[in-house]
């Protein structure tokens, strides 16, 4: 008999199981897991057991998974089973810039600056899947969720997300990419049938999607609420077998939104692997302890024990998930994380600071010369905007409105600052328990607030106005779309009143869309900036008072009116928000400035990639690497940017590729690269871009291959998409076909 005493260490890690190993490969390890699981283990371990957690394997030491609200930063705790608080004193976190804000940088490097932050306080907080970051391409101005997506170009979507998804799953998180695919829309969310052509779909709206699998190695997805031809997304074999499992070779878990999926036969088949918020909305109702009830849970154990429904069904749907595990909590070399850490909050004020967008400056009013008299307008400089807009609400552990942050700022200038509320709009500031604590109460009559602002502007040097929406119901939220295109709350009136009193009168919206601005021929400045977070105040004050040189760029395109987007165009209800539960993207291709680009430039306000600087750029003459397309389909482009101006800034090279002529449809141009870089004053440096056989292409949806033609192709440099620089002829002679 051996004595314990000399049982050998290599006898002893001989036992242990492949599982648990992780010198083993992770599919035996998987595999290994999955024999050692009866049919209701797997079971549990592909739906919920409490509003964002899913049980391990207790037995087997397999831990839960539990998921946080993303994209922006961690949601705070709610209890078990109920949307309210868990009242946990550790769950604040650091607010990082809305996602618009994020596309806006147009840097791949905040992006991964981005995902590690944000993976760093998910991992300290002990979660496993973040429920970010959102792809969804925007389609309509009116969409309430547009602030947590990336814009309206499916190549600046792609080349931002795969960073952050890295940085994210860099710390052992997974990141969980939402919402896929076509939810545009908040009206009907939960229902609408979305009917749209193959190439919108392959062109457009999946993109951002195929790259943070294909690029980002995204280990999880979320099938959203809405239907595509005819079934929820949840439910969708085209989406979830053919495309993602298949074309895409995804290996990792679809967690289906939160209350998404409605039929056991169609999620166990169609490719979803988790089911999550069964009996919910999401945001509020259903609070009963339902788990066992749901599709993939009882009803889909009963079936399979039946044999109505295939075990290798739920074999691969327990593999996946296990997968996901082995990758999270079961990672023992995964670090620790972080939270509310100083290296954080500089993130979020970097971040922001560099997607700030200047959209027009006259007369350099910008920035703010010392001991000046400021006046301060608008509720937007008081109001905590981290609260609301649905499942994105954060318990901030702090937030620096913007009135603060530039009274702060102001301080230390000489500068004199004062403030008028100007409007009221939406005083509340609650979400699912936590509160801003804020009293933004005022009584005074809409014509009293205008005529006491207007009194303060005319003795005032400047005005910042500081307005837009907000994060309340019908604005930018979640569960419903905005109401109408135009600034809300009598801005415009206040605005006009304002830049009649005072000619430097600077506007300053904070939203997460674009908005319709009757005004801005009559004013001298106009910044967009966007929901910040917790750094909110402190970066306006950067960018205001010239402590950080702008460089951000729109990420959608600012148009007139609602018509001059196409979902609107004319004004049919089959396009938006739909008949009879179904929304027909008749547009097709045509999407922000690929519509305006070919019918409606005039129309447009500020263009997609616009963005100006405190200082000036000259881009020189561009040079192509070959006039022919080479063989291998890739062909680069260098471009000189010279600073002209006396600030060191950045600026960002917009490339666009225009088919001349084609045998279908393609839009006038489309971005297919960009850079953005830091040049001194004086100093000259050249961009070297790369085109690849991607970005000539399109979606052949008769052939169902990315397909290139022969014939002459234009590629377009600039530093907008309204400001293209040089334009250089480029022949193709050789055809090209590819499949995903
Ligand atoms: C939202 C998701 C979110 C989930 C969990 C749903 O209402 O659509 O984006 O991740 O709730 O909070």
């Amino acid at each position: 008999m051996v004595s314990v005493a000399t049982v050998s260490h290599s006898a002893l890690s001989a036992q242990t199981p492949v599982y648990l190993d992780e010198s083993k490969p992770l599919e035996e390890r998987v595999q290994d897991a999955l024999s050692r699981m009866t049919i209701a283990d797997k079971i549990g371990i592909i739906h919920a057991q409490s509003k964002f957690s899913s049980p391990g394997v207790q037995r087997l030491g397999i831990p839960e998974i539990w998921c946080t609200d993303g994209p922006h930063g961690i949601r705070p705790d709610v209890l078990w089973d109920e949307w309210e608080q868990a009242g946990a004193t550790n769950d604040s976190c650091v607010a990082f810039p809305a996602l618009t804000c994020l596309a806006a940088t147009w840097n791949p490097d905040m992006a991964a600056l981005y995902g590690k932050s944000i993976g760093e306080e998910a991992r300290y907080r002990n979660k496993s899947v973040l429920l970010g970051p959102g792809v969804n391409i925007n389609r309509t101005p009116l969409n309430g969720r547009n602030f947590e997506y990336m814009g309206e170009d499916p190549y600046l979507t792609s080349r931002m997300v795969a960073p952050y998804v890295r940085g994210v799953q860099d710390n052992g998180v997974a990141a969980c990419v939402k919402h896929y695919a076509l939810n545009n829309q908040e009206t009907d969310r939960d229902h609408v049938n979305v009917l749209v052509d193959d190439r919108a779909l392959h062109e457009i709206y999946l993109p951002g999607f195929k790259a943070a699998v294909k690029d980002g190695g995204a280990w999880a997805i979320m099938p959203g609420y809405n239907k595509y031809a005819g079934d929820h997304a949840c439910e969708n074999s085209v989406l979830l077998l053919d495309i993602l499992k298949g074309d895409w070779g995804f290996d990792g878990v679809a967690i289906s939104d939160w209350g998404a999926v409605h039929n056991t036969d169609k999620v166990a088949r169609n490719g979803l692997d988790m089911e999550f918020g069964s009996w919910t909305n999401g945001l509020n109702w259903g609070s009963s302890d339902a788990y066992d009830n749901y599709f993939l849970a009882k009803p889909y154990e009963q079936a399979i024990i039946e044999g109505r429904l295939p075990v290798d069904d739920l074999n691969d749907k327990a593999a996946r998930v296990l997968r996901l595990i082995m990758r999270t909590a079961m990672d023992r070399n995964r670090p620790f994380g972080s939270m509310n850490s100083p290296e954080h909050y500089a993130a979020a004020r970097q971040i922001g600071g560099e997607g700030v967008v200047l959209l027009k400056n006259e007369g350099s009013l910008l920035p703010l010369k010392p001991d000046l008299k400021v006046l301060v307008v608008g509720e937007n400089a008081l109001k905590m905007m981290t609260v609301g807009g649905g499942s994105s609400s954060l318990k901030a552990q702090r937030e620096i409105v913007p009135l603060d942050g530039l009274r702060a700022a102001a301080a230390d200038k000489g500068i004199e600052l004062s403030y008028e509320r100007g409007y009221v709009g939406d005083i509340t500031g609650e979400y699912n328990g936590v509160t801003t604590g804020q009293n933004l109460n005022d009584n005074r009559t809409a014509e009293q607030l205008i005529t006491d602002a207007v009194k303060a502007a005319k003795e005032a040097d400047v005005v910042l106005f500081i307005g837009g929406l907000n994060k309340s119901d019908r604005q930018d939220a979640e569960g419903c779309d905005r109401d109408s295109f135009a600034l809300p709350y009598n801005q415009d009136k206040v605005i006009e009143a304002l830049a009649a009193a005072n000619p430097n009168t600077v506007v300053v919206n904070i939203t997460g869309n674009a908005y319709a601005m009757p005004w801005k021929d009559k004013v001298p400045a106009i910044v967009q900036d966007w929901y910040i977070g917790s750094e909110a105040g402190n970066v306006l004050a950067d960018v205001l008072f010239g402590d950080v040189n702008p460089s951000g760029k729109l990420p959608i395109t600012f148009a007139s009116a609602l018509t001059d987007y196409a979902a609107h165009a004319d004004n049919d209800p089959a396009m938006y928000p739909g008949v009879d539960g179904d929304v027909h993207y008749k547009e097709g291709i045509n999407v922000g400035y690929r519509y305006t680009d070919r019918l409606k430039p005039s129309r447009v306000n500020y263009a997609f990639g616009h963005g100006l600087s405190y200082t000036t750029f000259e881009l020189g003459k561009a040079t192509l690497s070959a006039s022919t397309l080479p063989a291998d389909g890739a062909v680069t482009v260098t471009v000189p940017v010279t600073n002209t101006g006396d600030r060191k800034g950045k600026e960002v090279v917009q490339v666009y590729v225009r088919d001349v002529k084609s045998s279908v449809e393609r839009p006038y141009k489309e971005l297919k690269a960009f850079r953005k870089v830091s040049v001194a004053p004086g100093e000259t440096v050249d961009v070297t871009l790369t085109l690849n056989k991607e970005a000539f292409a399109f979606y052949n949806d008769k052939t169902r291959q990315w397909e290139v033609e022969p014939g002459k192709f234009e590629i377009l440099i600039g530093n907008s998409s309204a400001n293209i620089t040089s334009r250089l002829p480029l022949n193709v002679t050789t055809p090209l076909t590819w499949k995903d």
